[in-house]
């Protein structure tokens, strides 16, 4: 097997890119699947099944592009307000999502990761998560993140609670917690926040995604649906992106 080719600077500038103007961590909420399948006549869940294509097309391409860490949204804590058909459908997608890729993950030099509660996941999910966490684990390449039964709400009331324990067993002093103890306590704990937050099929909201780190994320929205979605979408938000004046609460110039 060959390892995944990187994009020369070269090859960079012929996208009308420049490697120094990547964002380290790209978020994706990729959303749309039920309105392609339905502007298909098909089921709802045939756009879940061929969003599949487009994630392996993402994470291909980011991890050629020399990107830090995807994370890809790909069931929220709201989504269990769905069907249980359609729910079982997206835990059995996932986990043979996760059997197939393996072999990839490990041919691209991936790490892979998931955030999110784990309650409510199924038993070959996690196994098979778990299993592919830890073949990849001394990889050198590219995170990719899953966002599996997340919720940003509950992962900082998780962080919360860790930390109201800490404190009244006395092994932490309320006054000394600071923004970066926060961010060790989130799911995210040791991952940079997002620069870049992608959002297909057009809702301009993010749905509990990463609200505490996307502070100063870019948002980056498309009408095209999740399964439609290709590389010439992704490089032309990362030319937007690079056109972005980050200021960060400063001045620029
Ligand atoms: C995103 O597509 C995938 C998940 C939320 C699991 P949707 O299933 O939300 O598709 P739309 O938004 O209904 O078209
Ligand atoms: C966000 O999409 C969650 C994922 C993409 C996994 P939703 O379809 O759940 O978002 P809302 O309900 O339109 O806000
Ligand atoms: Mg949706």
């Amino acid at each position: 097997m060959t390892a995944t080719l990187r994009y020369s600077d070269d090859g960079l500038v012929t996208q009308g890119l420049s490697r120094a103007q990547l964002p380290r961590h790209i978020a994706v909420i990729m959303d749309g699947n039920g309105r392609w399948a339905q502007s298909q006549g098909l089921p709802r869940v045939e756009g879940h099944r061929r969003g599949v294509k487009s994630v392996r097309n993402i994470v291909e391409e980011c991890a050629r592009l020399g990107i830090e860490q995807l994370t890809l949204y790909c069931l929220s804590s709201e989504n269990w307000k769905r069907p249980r058909k359609e729910l079982d459908f997206l835990m059995s997608l996932l986990e043979q999502y996760v059997i197939e890729e393996r072999s990839d993950i490990m041919r691209q030099d991936l790490t892979f990761a998931m955030i999110g509660r784990r309650d409510g996941l199924s038993q070959g999910v996690l196994r098979e998560v778990q299993k592919t966490v830890d073949c990849s684990r001394q990889n050198q390449g590219m995170r990719l993140c899953l966002a599996v039964n997340y919720g940003s709400r509950a992962e900082i009331l998780d962080a919360v609670r860790a930390l109201a324990r800490e404190a009244a067993s006395g092994r932490l002093v309320p006054e000394e917690i600071s923004e970066d103890e926060i961010s060790r306590h989130l799911y995210t704990a040791g991952m940079p926040d997002p620069d870049l937050l992608i959002r297909t099929a057009g809702e301009m909201r993010v749905s509990n995604f990463l609200l505490w780190q996307i502070s100063y994320a870019e948002l980056w929205v498309t009408e095209k649906c999740w399964p439609e979605f290709r590389t010439p979408d992704l490089f032309e938000a990362l030319r937007d992106f690079a056109a972005r004046d980050r200021r960060f609460g400063g001045l620029n110039g």
